[in-house]
Order: structure tokens, then sequence, then C-alpha cells
């Protein structure tokens, strides 16, 4: 196995608040590790963190054995490292296609490079044909998979998908697990946050458990989903909700 990604005690401060503390864990090449944490536990943070979206107060981020901590987004990027955001942004006037020329023109600064990677991600999210509809006339689930897109589109090694499965209609969930499982095939290395248990136990090799911004459990998922930590941690927050 050979390590890809390993992040070394990452730390975020939001005034008194501690987004991150001192997480810690690593990807091999061609595994999907899985993040999972109650809400607010610190999942988007640490993508915030690796990806250079934000700075961070403290730990060091390693990529196949560079030191990337810090570096600012576009560079990340340019070493092959792609994300997806929770919240989506797309640029609602430009068309589908459009959009994710902007995705792959992180890595290519030739135009037509740049659409060809842009159509063949289209083609792999099954977006081709609404290519020259304008973003905002999709639904959420298209918007996803535009995200999706936008980011493999990049050509990434690595891709941080946040909650990918979010928020779409059921139905469509199992089509959006089989997109992720073909890219592991392709071998890509994923990090993947995701609430759905369902959805996290057939597509993660690892998973890092999260809660209040620390570590409290990393390991095979068939470990973690018992892990008395995160069970308490899942239990607590069901009691709060309650
Ligand atoms: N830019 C920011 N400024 C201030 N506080 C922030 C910022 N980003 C995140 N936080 C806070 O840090 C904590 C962790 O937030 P984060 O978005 O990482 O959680 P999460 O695990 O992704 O939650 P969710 O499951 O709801 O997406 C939260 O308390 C959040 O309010
Ligand atoms: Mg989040």
């Amino acid at each position: 196995m050979t390590l890809l990604l390993d992040v070394k005690g990452l730390t975020k401060r939001y005034g008194g608040l501690t987004a991150n503390a001192e997480v810690t864990f690593d990807v091999n090449q061609g595994e999907i590790v899985g993040i999972i944490g109650p809400n607010g536990a610190g999942k988007s943070t640490l993508f915030d963190l690796i990806t250079g979206f934000q700075p961070l107060d403290a730990g060091r981020v390693f990529l196949d054995g560079h030191d990337i901590t810090g570096l600012r987004p576009d560079r990340v990027a340019g070493r092959g490292v792609a994300r997806t955001f929770q919240k989506l942004k797309p640029f609602p006037d430009l068309t589908v296609t459009e959009n994710v020329i902007v995705g792959a023109l992180a890595r290519t600064a030739d135009m037509r490079v740049a659409r060809d990677h842009a159509l063949e991600a289209l083609a792999f999210v099954d977006l081709l044909e609404k290519r020259n509809s304008f973003a905002r006339e999709l639904s959420t689930g298209q918007r996803k998979r535009l995200e999706l897109g936008r980011a493999l589109a990049m050509h990434p090694r690595l891709i941080l998908m946040d909650e990918v499965t979010g928020g779409v209609d059921q139905r469509t969930i199992p089509g959006l697990v089989d997109l992720v499982l073909e890219l592991k095939r392709r071998g890509l290395t994923i990090v993947t946050i995701e609430h759905n248990m369902q959805v996290m136990m057939r597509l993660a090799d690892r998973i890092l458990a999260l809660h209040a911004g620390r570590r409290i459990a990393f390991g095979r998922p068939e470990d973690v989903r018992k892990d008395p930590a995160v069970v308490d941690a899942y239990l607590g927050t069901a009691a709060d909700a309650a």
C-alpha cells in the first residue's frame, strides 16, 4: 500500500470554537476513506484546511510525501487534489459545460483540452444532455452531479467529496454510489463525507469519525460503526435534538 495523503494534527479555531482539534488520518492510494460525524463535527472544515480554503492553526498535510500545508487552493488543485463543496455554488448564468470548463482550467491553460475534459466529465456524471442548460435551471440532484463533474474535469488523483448524496432524491442515490465506485475502479483516491450510513458502508475502506472537532475513531467500517465513542456521539446528538 502506498500512502497518498498524510494529515497530521490539523487544528483550526474560529474564535473560541475549536472546529478541528489535532486531527490525524491518512489515505492510501486507491482507497476510499469516509468521514462521518454529527452536524458541526468539523468534517467540512477538515476539507477546507487540506485544500487551503482556510488557514490552519497547527498541523501538517503531506501529499505523496510533499508538504502542501497552507498552499493556496489553486496550488493544491494544481497538484491534483479536487474537492466538491457541500454548499453548491455553480455560476448560475453560465451553462453546464462552461461551469465544468472552469473546473478543468484549474489544471490546464489549453481551452481545447479543458473543453474535452469537461465533456468527458459531463458524460461520466450523465449530464451531457443538459450541457447547454444554465446551471440555475438544474435540479438539486443535477447540480450535485455538476459539482462532481466540475471536480473530475480537473483529472485529479485525489478527490474530496463533501456530501455528494446529501439532499438528493433517494432514488438517485444508488446511481451516485455506483459512480463513486467506478471512480475507485479507475484508480482515483477518494475521501468522502457522508451522513447516510448505508451508503458509507458500501463505499468506505476505512472510516474517520469526528466529534466536536476531534477524531474519535479511525479504522475498519465495521469497527468504527460499533465503536462506543461513535455510538455515543450520535446518541448524544439525537438526545440533544429531541
Ligand atoms: N468560516 C467559519 N467561521 C466560523 N465558524 C465556522 C466556519 N466554518 C465552520 N465553522 C464552525 O466550525 C464547526 C464545524 O463546522 P463544519 O462545517 O466543519 O462541520 P461539519 O461537520 O461539516 O457539519 P455538517 O454535517 O453540518 O456539514 C461548526 O461549529 C461551525 O459553525
Ligand atoms: Mg459539512
